[in-house]
C-alpha cells in the first residue's frame, strides 16, 4: 500500500489527536503513505475520517509507552513497507492532569519518546520529528530563543518534554541521521481536544450564564492556528538540514491575553455573557503566565505565520463551535 506512487512512508504517533490528525491529513494530501498510531486515551476516531478515506492511510491502536506496544506498532507498519520517518506527537496534553499525577507525563510523554526511539533504532528508521513545547523553558522575562537557558520547567509536562529532547539529542549522536525538535506555542483549531478556546466554548455551552476564567485574564501568550503550525513543520523538514534541528514555531506578534480571548469567544458565540476572573496571575499550578517566542531562526529559514494570535483565536472559535456537540460534563 505504502509504496505505489507515494513519496515516503511516515509513521505518525498521536495520529487521532488534535494536531496529529491535521498532520496526518496534510502528509496524505502531499502524497505520502501514513501509518497512524494512537491509544485513543484522548484522540478520537472521528478526527481521522478524512484520513481513513485514503488508500494510503493505515491506522493502528497501540500504547506507545511500552516497548511491546511500540514493537507491535512498528512491526505492523513495517509490513506495509519500510518506514522513512517518524513524527512523534503522542503525549499527555493535559498539563493539569500531569501536575496532579506526574506519572502520566512520565508514561505518555517521556516513555513514548524513549520507546519510539528504541523501535526506530531496531527497525532502522533514521529521521525523527518531535512535538516539543514552550513549557521546557520555565519562567524567563525576555523572548524565548532556541538557545535561551537555564531550562527549569515548572510543570512535569515541561520536564518530560525537556527529558525527551535530551534523549533525542543522545539518539542523534548514536543512530539518528536527522532529528527535528519543534517547540510549539499554544495551538488552536478545529478537532481540538483541549485548550483555551475549546474550554471557553465548552463552559459557555454547559453553563451559559457566566464565563469563569482561570487566572486574572492578564496571562499573555502566542496562539498559532493548527493549519499554520503544520505548514511550518513541513517547511522546516524541507529546508533545515542539520543533524539536530531545533526551532521555535510561533506567530510574529506579542501574543493575545486571556482577557482578549475570553472577550472574542463571548462576542462570537454568546454576546453579552458576563466574564468572571480570578485574583491570581496564573491559571493553574504549572502555568507560565506570560511568554513570547523569538522566531528569528524560523524567519531566517524563510517561514512566517500569516495570522495574528487573535485572528487564530477567531478562526478556531468558529471551527470549535461548529464541532462541539452535547455538553461533556
Ligand atoms: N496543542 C498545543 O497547544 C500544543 C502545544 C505544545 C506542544 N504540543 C504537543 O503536540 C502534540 C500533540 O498535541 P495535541 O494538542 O494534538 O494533543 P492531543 O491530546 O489531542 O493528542 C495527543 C495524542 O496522543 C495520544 N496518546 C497519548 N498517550 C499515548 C500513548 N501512550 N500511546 C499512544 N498514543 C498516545 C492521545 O490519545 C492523543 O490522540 C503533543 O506532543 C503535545 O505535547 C501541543
Amino acid at each position: 500500500v505504502a509504496k505505489a506512487g507515494t513519496l515516503a512512508h511516515i509513521l505518525v504517533t498521536g495520529a487521532a489527536g488534535f494536531i496529529g490528525s491535521h498532520v496526518t491529513d496534510r502528509l496524505l494530501q502531499a502524497g505520502h503513505a501514513v501509518s497512524g498510531v494512537d491509544n485513543f486515551v484522548r484522540g478520537r476516531r472521528d478526527n481521522l475520517c478524512p484520513a481513513l478515506a485514503h488508500g494510503t492511510f493505515h491506522l493502528m491502536e497501540n500504547d506507545l509507552s511500552t516497548q511491546e506496544g511500540c514493537t507491535r506498532a512498528f512491526e505492523a507498519a513495517h509490513r506495509i513497507g519500510p518506514i522513512d520517518e517518524v513524527w512523534h506527537l503522542a503525549a499527555n496534553s493535559d498539563i493539569a492532569a500531569g501536575i496532579a499525577d506526574p506519572s502520566i507525563d512520565l508514561r505518555d510523554t517521556f516513555l513514548t519518546t524513549f520507546h519510539v526511539l528504541g523501535a526506530m533504532r531496531y527497525f532502522g528508521v533514521r529521521i525523527f520529528v518531535f512535538a516539543s513545547s514552550s513549557a521546557i523553558y520555565g519562567i524567563h522575562s525576555g523572548p524565548l530563543a532556541e538557545d535561551t537557558g537555564s531550562l527549569f520547567p515548572i510543570s512535569s509536562y515541561g520536564a518530560m518534554k525537556l527529558a525527551s529532547e535530551g534523549i533525542i539529542s543522545a539518539s542523534v549522536e548514536s543512530f539518528l541521521s536527522r532529528a527535528y525538535v519543534l517547540r510549539f506555542p499554544n495551538v488552536l483549531g478545529g478537532r481540538a481536544t483541549h485548550g483555551i478556546v475549546f474550554d471557553f466554548i465548552e463552559k459557555l455551552r454547559c453553563s451559559p450564564k457566566v464565563l469563569p476564567v482561570l487566572g486574572d485574564g492578564n496571562q499573555q501568550k502566542p496562539y498559532l492556528h493548527v493549519s499554520e503550525l503544520v505548514d511550518a513543520m513541513i517547511f522546516i523538514l524541507a529546508h533545515a538540514r542539520e543533524r539536530l534541528n531545533c526551532f521555535n514555531i510561533s506567530v510574529s506578534d506579542e501574543g493575545a491575553t486571556v482577557r482578549s480571548i475570553a472577550e472574542t469567544v463571548v462576542r462570537m458565540i454568546a454576546p453579552g455573557t458576563p466574564i468572571c476572573y480570578e485574583q491570581q496571575d496564573r491559571g493553574w499550578v504549572g502555568d507560565v503566565p506570560k511568554f513570547r517566542y523569538a522566531t528569528d531562526k524560523l524567519s531566517a529559514l524563510g517561514w512566517r505565520a500569516q495570522l495574528s494570535s487573535i485572528q487564530a483565536v477567531e478562526r478556531a472559535t468558529l471551527e470549535c463551535y461548529a464541532q462541539t456537540g452535547a455538553c461533556s460534563s
